[in-house]
C-alpha cells in the first residue's frame, strides 16, 4: 500500500508541491491523502486543490490551546484514513509546534523540513540567521518530529556552500532546491520502511536502488551538494 501521508503547509507549499510531483512520477510510493494549513490564504491549499487532495484550513487563533488545535488535526487525518503505524505527517513549511496530541498519535512517523543544518540556526528565519552569521556551509534538515522545535533525531541532511555577503533572500532558494530532494527522498525511506530510530541516531537500511544520484534537470548545475546519505536514483 502507498504510504499515506498527511501534510501540514502554512505557505507556498513548494514542498508539497515536491512531494506530489515525485509521486505521479512514480519514485515516491506514497498518497497524500488531506493537506492541512493554519493559514487560510496558504498557497498550499490551491496547489492541493489542483491536484483534487482533500484540505482542510484550521486557524490555530480558534483554538483554546495547542493540544485542541492538534486534536482536531488526528481527528481529520483519521477521517481520511491517515493512521499510525502505515501512515505518516508530514510538517512542510508548517510554522506551528506540535504536541504529544498528534506525536503519541504518529511514533516515530511525524517528519519536519528545515531550511538550515540543524542543530544549527533552528526557528523560522533558519536561511537567513545562517547567512547573518557568516557560515561558509548551510542546508537543509529533514528530521523526526518531537515535542521541542527542530529538534528530533536527522533523517538527511543536505548542504550548500554560502558566498561572502550572502543573505537569507539569495541563499534560501539555493537551500528550497535541495528541500525538494531531500523530503521526498526521507518519505521514500519512511514508506519502505527502511528507517530505524535508535535514541538520537536514524539508521536507513541499504536499498535495492543503487546509491546513485543523478543531477536533476531543476537542480543547480554549478552548485555541487554533499547530501547523506546520498539520495537515490529518481531523487
Ligand atoms: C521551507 O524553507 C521549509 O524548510 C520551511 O518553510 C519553507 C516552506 O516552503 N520550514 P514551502 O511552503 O514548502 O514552499
Amino acid at each position: 500500500m502507498a504510504l499515506p501521508l498527511a501534510v501540514l503547509v502554512s505557505g507556498g507549499g513548494s514542498n508539497l508541491q515536491s512531494i506530489i510531483d515525485r509521486i505521479e512520477e512514480g519514485s515516491l510510493d506514497a498518497e497524500v491523502r488531506l493537506v492541512i494549513s493554519n493559514k487560510a490564504g496558504a498557497y498550499g491549499i490551491t496547489r492541493a486543490r489542483n491536484n483534487g487532495i482533500p484540505t482542510k484550513v484550521m486557524s490555530h487563533k480558534d483554538y483554546a490551546s495547542r493540544e485542541a488545535f492538534d486534536r482536531d488535526m488526528v481527528a481529520a487525518m483519521r477521517e481520511h484514513g491517515v493512521t499510525a503505524p502505515e501512515g505518516a505527517v508530514v510538517m512542510a513549511g508548517f510554522m506551528r509546534i506540535v504536541t504529544p496530541e498528534l506525536l503519541d498519535a504518529f511514533p516515530d512517523r511525524v517528519v519536519n523540513i528545515h531550511p538550515a543544518l540543524l542543530p544549527s540556526f533552528p526557528g523560522i528565519h533558519g536561511q537567513g540567521d545562517a547567512a547573518e552569521y557568516g557560515v561558509r556551509i548551510s542546508g537543509c534538515t529533514v528530521h523526526f518530529v518531537d515535542e521541542k522545535m527542530d529538534n528530533g533525531p536527522i533523517i538527511i541532511q543536505a548542504a550548500v556552500p554560502v558566498q561572502a555577503g550572502e543573505d537569507g533572500d539569495s541563499l534560501g532558494p539555493r537551500i528550497l532546491k535541495l528541500e525538494h530532494r531531500i523530503l521526498p527522498q526521507a518519505l521514500q525511506w519512511l514508506a519502505e520502511e527502511r528507517l530505524t530510530v535508535d535514541g538520537r541516531h536514524v539508521h536507513v537500511k541499504v536499498g535495492p536502488k543503487p546509491l546513485a544520484a543523478q543531477p536533476r534537470a531543476d537542480s543547480e548545475p554549478s552548485a555541487p551538494a554533499l547530501v547523506w546519505p546520498p539520495l537515490e536514483e529518481g531523487f
